[in-house]
């Protein structure tokens, strides 16, 4: 029987020694080495409150796996406490009335003051709060090993041919220029930032918000395969099937020149001991300097019957309080969730993704991102996932892959 965080607190009064308080039981996707030693802030701020861990880790970048997992328990009456979830798969979970007000605990945190309008728009749903963002992750980056760029002198990339040029000099030097993983969602990831630097913010906007036909099947968009189809050059052989996390060690140990990969590629590093900005460099994809295409980790609770759960109002609790959440991203490679914090204690990396951030924000510049459910509900994302990942291992030429993309969408809706 679980016991309840009062009758672990009778225990102790009483003198007794406290066995196993009540848990949480947490379905994640966290399971590279930078996830894990994120993910253990978390495990042991709980553990400080007396509170167990119930792991439930479901491999696969991009959580795709962790999310039809969680179909299954739910349909099977068993939801977790917990579940780390995207954009609009909380809405789609809060549609179902699967989720657990969190209203209480927010009003107590002032999560409404300290938490983005941007992420708002997910953490509640029709007045209620139904989860509680861990922090902001953005996709358009570029991971770089420095000493290869010192050895090859390149500066960092500012436009798309500055980009192409570097990709080609550390070709011809013998290294793979572009580590990647052929898994869909990271197919997706680089077309998050090719579309931006394409054709601008209202491009993304119009074709990856909006969905509108016209952006959607437009020149414009046949230049973004084209992109892909130049970038899909630059792989190596084996890049079929390969976990994220070991395209970023081909980076960490200088087999790789880059990778492109939202910032929960710097937690790898850092878990590796490399320091940005000495073993390491990141910057925004060249042509999208100016914009952020940012995902948002949050962890819903499923409602368990009456109520919040004492455990889950702890965990929701512990997610948002300043501290943890400083401690977290500092490993996870991401930023803060909450606007009001002092950065200082992230690093160099770090500091620039929340100026960005907040500059982003506040400047009508922050866009979801496609590949990681912030722009469209995952029916339209899988959608777009197939015809990219179809175009990027040759399966259509580009003028097909817009037809394709176009058409996939719109059957989608
Ligand atoms: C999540 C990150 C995670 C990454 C790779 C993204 O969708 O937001 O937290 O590290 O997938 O698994």
């Amino acid at each position: 029987m679980r016991k309840t965080l009062k009758m672990t607190a009778m225990a102790v009064t009483l003198g007794a020694t406290p066995a196993l308080a009540a848990d949480v039981e947490v379905l994640h996707w966290w399971t590279s080495g930078g996830e894990a030693a994120a993910l253990n802030v978390l495990k042991d701020d709980l553990a400080g409150q007396d509170i167990g861990w119930q792991d439930m880790p479901v491999a696969g970048g991009g959580g795709t796996q962790a999310m039809t997992v969680l179909r299954a328990r739910v349909t099977s009456g068993n939801a977790p406490t917990a579940v780390q979830m995207l954009g609009f798969d909380i809405t789609d979970w809060a549609k179902e009335g699967a989720l657990a007000n969190l209203n209480e605990i927010a009003e107590d945190g002032n999560w409404g003051e300290v938490v983005p309008e941007a992420l708002q728009k997910f953490a509640s749903y029709e007045g209620q709060w139904v989860a509680a963002p861990v922090n902001v992750h953005s996709t358009n980056w570029v991971w770089a090993n420095k000493a290869i760029m010192d050895e090859l002198g390149l500066e960092e990339p500012q436009t798309w041919e500055d980009f192409t040029a570097a990709l080609q000099a550390a070709q011809d030097a013998g290294y793979t220029a572009l580590a990647h993983g052929g898994q869909a969602w990271q197919e997706a990831t680089f077309f998050d930032a090719v579309v931006l630097s394409v054709g601008g913010p209202e491009f993304y906007q119009a074709s990856m918000i909006d969905l509108d036909p016209e952006a959607l099947g437009s020149d414009q968009m046949k230049e973004v395969f084209d992109r892909m189809g130049t970038l899909r050059g630059y792989v190596d052989d084996n890049f079929s099937g390969r976990d994220w996390n070991l395209a970023t060690a081909m980076v960490i140990n200088k087999e790789a020149a880059f990778q492109l990969m939202g910032d929960w590629a710097k937690g790898e590093f850092l878990n590796a001991g490399k320091v940005p900005g000495e073993d390491f460099l990141c910057f925004r994809f060249p042509g999208s300097q100016d914009q952020v295409t940012f995902n948002s980790d949050q962890f819903a609770m499923f409602s368990q019957g009456d109520g919040v759960s004492e455990e889950q109002a702890a965990l929701a609790k512990a997610i948002m309080s300043p501290e943890f959440q400083i401690a977290f991203n500092k490993v996870k490679g991401s930023v803060p969730a909450r606007t009001d914090l002092d950065a200082s204690e992230l690093d160099a990396c770090g500091q620039r993704a929340y100026e960005d951030f907040k500059a982003a924000a506040s400047s009508g510049n922050l866009y979801g991102s496609m590949g990681h459910g912030h722009a469209n509900p995952a029916s339209v994302k899988n959608a777009m996932y197939d015809v990219i990942t179809a175009h990027f291992n040759g399966e259509y030429d580009s003028d097909t892959a817009v037809e394709e993309l176009v058409t996939a969408v719109e059957i989608s809706q």
